[in-house]
């Protein structure tokens, strides 16, 4: 073996490579006085510490909990500029919808990623990149959509590109034109719509430069037909779609996500009772993001109800400039306890094995077993509550990503 790890206290991990909904979400398997074999990048032995098979390099986990590396499924990671000038504005009572519609939010990000250079972006979504993989993620998603022009699409999307070849962290690349309506086209979010599907959707297809096609379905940003439009013209061009769904207001995101059957919708809070029975029935993944719930101060989407309508969850960051200026995947996974009320196991399966499914990654990544890729977290915990109810530090001990020690 190239590596292995030893005197592992407890292994916790999902098993397999389908998603896991109902009482499934909580099927994390915990194993104890464990050691992982690691052989070209893969993992190749799991089992007793006595039997361990002689390593290469031997990494004594010295009887701390070890999981799969976290996979945060919903981010927006490349951006210009910060937004730290909204926070007052906030605080006086403005609400998100207000300031985006009085040219603030996603817009003030458009301005900064417009005015970045392609460099500058890409330095800064790598410290970003580095920062996350130091707090256990070693898989990510990244949306674009803060530049709602073709030249700053693209090049967020090629930045994302550049990035997924040259840092260690696997990303996973979403074209999301379809975050706000521009400045140029406020008179005109018809024209928009049609400027993403007969000029953006095409060119970012033929370009290969994104898996997933995303919408911000909202009142004042996209309705409910133009999403519509929007994500069957994406889904003709070849890609799989997403929708941030009744995050504020309930539209009918949740509906629609089940009608066109996204792999995912994001969100959720307000969804309704009749949203949930579409995801429920069309097998849609709900991405939940509780840190942003937290930051606008909202309420908690009803992970409890989902599971019990047998919705999958997964959990993610949403890591943006505005509404969850916060990388560390480990604050919605402590909210996702305390505030969705999940369990350690089935908090845990939402930001493994389900947020691996939310990005079709499952066949790699997502568990810990045989043949899956070496992504690996050794936790400074001797067990799993521990890692749910210590709250506010970064609790990683030693990550390994694709075989390799990399903290
Ligand atoms: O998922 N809701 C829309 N998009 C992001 C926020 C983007 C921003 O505020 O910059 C989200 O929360
Ligand atoms: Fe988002």
């Amino acid at each position: 073996m190239d590596l292995v790890i030893k005197n592992i206290s407890v292994l916790a991990t999902a098993k397999g490579k389908s998603v896991q909904r109902g009482i499934e979400q909580g099927n994390i398997e915990t194993r104890e006085n464990m050691a992982i074999g690691i052989l070209d990048k893969k993992i190749a032995y799991i089992g007793k510490e006595q039997e361990a098979p002689i390593g290469a390099k031997e990494i004594d986990a010295g009887g701390r909990l070890v999981t799969p590396g976290l996979v945060d499924a919903h981010t927006h990671l490349v951006f210009g500029g910060y937004r730290q000038n909204e926070l007052e504005r906030k605080l006086r009572g403005d609400s998100y919808l207000d300031i985006l519609r009085s040219g603030g939010g996603i817009l003030s990000t458009v301005n900064s990623t417009r005015a970045a250079g392609f460099e500058e972006l890409q330095t800064k979504a790598e410290s970003f990149l580095d920062k996350m993989l130091a707090h256990g993620t070693t898989t990510v998603e990244a949306k674009s959509g803060y530049g709602l022009d073709m030249e700053t699409e693209i090049k967020q999307l090629q930045v994302v590109k550049a990035l997924n070849e040259s840092h260690k962290m696997d990303i996973v690349s979403t074209f999301m034109g379809a975050h706000a309506i521009p400045n140029e086209y406020k008179d005109n979010p018809e024209g928009f719509v049609d400027f993403i599907i007969n000029e953006m959707i095409p060119h970012v297809a033929k370009e290969k430069l994104a898996k997933y096609c995303d919408i911000f379905c909202e009142t004042a940003v996209f309705d409910v037909s133009q999403s519509r439009r929007i994500l069957t013209a994406a889904k003709e061009q070849g890609f799989k779609v997403k929708i941030h769904a009744d995050e504020i207001d309930p539209i009918g995101g949740a509906s629609l996500a089940g009608e066109l059957q996204c792999i995912s919708a994001e969100h959720l809070i307000a969804a309704p009772d009749e949203g949930l029975d579409e995801l429920a029935k069309n097998g849609v993944i709900a991405v939940l993001l509780p840190a942003t719930s937290h930051y606008l101060n909202k309420d908690y989407a009803r992970a409890k109800e989902m599971i019990k309508r047998g919705i999958p969850i997964a959990v993610a960051s949403d890591f943006n400039p505005g509404s969850s200026p916060n990388f560390n995947l480990q604050v919605a996974m402590s909210l996702s306890c305390l505030k969705y009320k999940l369990t350690p196991k089935e908090a845990l399966m939402a930001v493994t094995l389900n947020g691996a499914c939310a990005i079709e990654m499952q066949e790699t990544k997502g568990t810990i077993e045989i043949g899956k890729d070496a992504d690996i977290v050794i936790w400074d915990c001797p067990d799993l509550n521990f890692l749910f109810y210590r709250f506010g530090n970064n609790q990683v001990h030693t990550v390994i990503k694709n075989g390799r020690i990399v903290l």
